[in-house]
């Protein structure tokens, strides 16, 4: 095999091993015409998937919740996404696994269970969040008008492609003139970002949303890491006014880490990179990747 064109972006699609740049689906696909997919991204560092269990864990589980079958083992995917980053040759990748609705076998049919369904894989080089530079100065962090989409209608901890409210709140905060944004659902209450968790800690206690959210790896990695520190921490409802009063807020991603917010919509001054629960927090969450049971090297398997 000629491993020099894997070389920056491996990807698996149609049962099939080829470069990033000739990864295509069919525009017949409903993962295209409908969102109708689910995803998962995995994080890996010097050639190394962090929490990769948790990540193919949760993945399934979206599948299931949608009704998704891609016809693989835990394994077998596992399988795939260690062959993507293997032929890529990344140390440092974003490594999606996405399954899809796929096209209908029976022509013109409008029935979801007509379709066959099939899994995308890819790796490719890293990406944050936010830019590096935000992530020492720390971001702003719009509170956008928009509300987040209910919960009863696209249940959050299925991680998928419905992100027209979130892309709608990204656009919103850059046209004032912020990083990125939060978005609060219909009651008010703070639910997350696009592509992050959110955390706010007043006066030493952290809190992260209790709805409209991603049970993030990183939140979890974090409310462990808590527990670890001492910090006394809760997964409860958040107000706009509690981001607004806030010691501290900070964002937590696969794609990123935990990232500081130096500035939130109408809210007081934040310490951004310089916040005493986020450096801690921050630092332990780095020191975790070097667990064994958080960390599974890549090996060169053959798929
Ligand atoms: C909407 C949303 N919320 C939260 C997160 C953070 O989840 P994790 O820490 O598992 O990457 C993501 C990750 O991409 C996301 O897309």
């Amino acid at each position: 095999m000629d491993t020099e064109k894997f070389r920056n972006g491996a990807a698996y699609v149609g049962g099939k091993f080829v470069p990033f740049s000739e990864a295509a689906i069919s525009v017949a696909d409903w993962g295209f015409t409908r969102s109708d997919a689910v995803y998962d991204v995995v994080h890996v560092d010097d050639y190394r998937f962090f929490r990769l269990k948790d990540h193919v864990e949760r993945f399934e589980a979206s599948m299931k919740k949608r009704r998704i079958d891609v016809g693989l083992s835990t394994q077998e995917i596992e399988v795939v996404l260690h062959r993507v980053v293997a032929l890529s040759g990344l140390s440092s990748a974003y490594v999606a696994m996405v399954a899809l609705r796929g096209r209908p076998r029976v022509v013109g049919s409008r029935r979801p269970e007509d379709c066959t369904n099939h899994l995308v894989a890819y790796a490719v080089p890293w990406v944050d969040v936010i830019s590096k530079e935000m992530q020492e100065t720390g971001a702003t962090l719009w509170i956008s008008e928009h509300p987040r989409v209910p919960d009863a209608s696209v249940d959050p901890a299925v991680k998928n492609y419905q992100w027209s409210d979130l892309t709608s709140a990204l656009f919103e905060a850059h046209d004032h003139g912020y990083e990125t944004a939060v978005l609060c659902d219909a009651e008010g209450f703070v639910t997350e970002g696009p592509g992050f968790n959110v955390f706010v800690v007043k006066e030493g206690r952290l809190v992260t949303p209790d709805r409209g959210a991603l049970p993030g790896i990183t939140r979890k990695t974090i409310l462990e890491l808590c527990a670890e520190l001492g910090v006394p921490h809760s997964i409860g409802p958040v107000s706009r006014s509690d981001l607004q009063s806030a010691d501290e807020v900070f964002i937590s991603s696969s794609a990123g880490g935990v990232m500081p917010v130096r500035q939130v919509s109408d809210g007081g001054a934040l310490p951004g990179s310089g916040g005493t629960v986020f450096r801690s927090i921050r630092e332990a969450y780095w020191s975790a990747h070097k667990r064994p049971l958080f960390s599974t090297p890549v090996e060169a398997v053959q798929a």
